[in-house]
């Protein structure tokens, strides 16, 4: 191999066209998926406090902004509800008239060319806030899973196109497959939350679902922070179980979880740029501690020059504009 003073790798450094040339990542609007909130009501649209830019939307509302995610050409969003009333046992998540079903009912009605994209947990619709059926403080597994199975089923009966449990639960994926199989559903495909982190970066996003634990927290079934052999076990246990899509939680802080996942298994896989990764940015460039639209691009390139194929981002209209402008 060549030496400097004949390699000289700033060679294609100097000229913006060589740049933009040989550039190895590039994003684009197509990896985009646009998380949602869905409130009971009509005409609701709520800032999230520590969210600037992300409401929480009744569906007339809902229905106005995914026609705009359509039209900016953006190919999927993923819904999150909350329900009226909150139960022990979540009852609004399996409801055939609950809020993401309905939800689910007027997108597809009135908006063409978007994927509906459903997220599956308990835990928006428990009163006590924890992802599953409790016994004491203890979250119960099989029950849990036969609940996020009817949940699953009870979405994709309302038209969602991608089931994408978050729940963490063990043997999930393969109850949630057989269930959506039995039913005639056999084509939808499942988005597996499989490598989810107990995170401090969903601090937000429990704002916006309102859906923090009463007590307690989330480490007895996401995993602990520390571990990555263990992302490993988790995507391919998953993957065993059915699903098609993997997806690794948080991003940024887990770029390389991101990347051995990918390299390991060659799956598609999506990343989620959480709540608390979305809030930072925004804050310390409100702050004008930092470039906001620089960073943003900064952070959504390095998640996919890690190995996602597919990022769940709250920037996702404003880095397709970006991107859009760019042209
Ligand atoms: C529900 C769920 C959470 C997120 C996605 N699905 C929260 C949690 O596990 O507490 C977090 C997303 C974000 O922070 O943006 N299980
Ligand atoms: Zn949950």
């Amino acid at each position: 191999m060549a030496q400097y003073p004949i390699k000289r790798l700033r060679r294609l450094r100097y000229n913006p066209l060589v740049r933009d040339m040989i550039r190895e990542t590039e994003l684009s609007k197509s990896d985009f998926i646009y998380p949602l909130f869905v409130v009971p009501g009509k005409n609701v649209k709520n800032e999230i406090r520590s969210m600037p830019g992300v409401f929480q939307m009744s569906i007339d509302v809902l229905v106005e902004e995914c026609k705009e995610v359509a039209s900016i050409g953006i190919p999927a969003v993923i819904l999150f509800g909350i329900p009226e009333h909150k139960d022990e046992v979540g009852s609004g998540a399996y409801d055939d008239n609950g809020i993401i079903q309905n939800a689910v009912r007027a997108i597809k009605k009135e908006v063409k060319n978007l994927l509906v994209i459903t997220d599956v947990c308990l835990c928006e619709y428990t009163s006590h806030g924890h992802c599953g059926v409790l016994d004491g403080d203890n979250i119960l597994n099989d029950e849990t899973v036969d609940l996020l199975a009817k949940e699953s089923l009870s979405h994709a009966k309302a038209g969602a196109d991608i089931i994408a449990p978050s729940d963490m639960m063990d043997g999930r994926i393969a109850e949630i497959r057989k269930t959506l199989d039995e039913n005639g559903f056999e084509k939808i495909p499942i988005m597996s939350y499989a490598v989810k982190y107990a995170s401090g970066y969903y601090g937000p996003f429990r704002d916006a679902a309102e859906s923090t634990p009463a007590f307690g927290d989330r480490k007895s079934h996401q995993m602990d922070i520390a571990n990555g052999l263990e992302a490993i076990r988790e995507a391919e246990s998953d993957i065993e179980e059915g699903a098609d899509i993997i997806m690794v939680k948080p991003a940024g802080a887990y770029l390389d979880i991101i990347y051995r996942v990918k390299d390991k298994f060659q799956m598609p896989t999506a990343a989620y740029q959480v709540s608390g990764e979305y809030s930072m940015i925004k804050a310390a460039g409100k702050l004008d501690y930092i470039d906001e639209e620089r960073v943003m691009i900064e952070s959504l390139t390095a998640i996919k020059r890690a190995g996602a194929d597919m990022i769940l981002t709250y920037f996702a209209k404003d880095a397709a504009k970006y991107l859009d402008k760019k042209r």
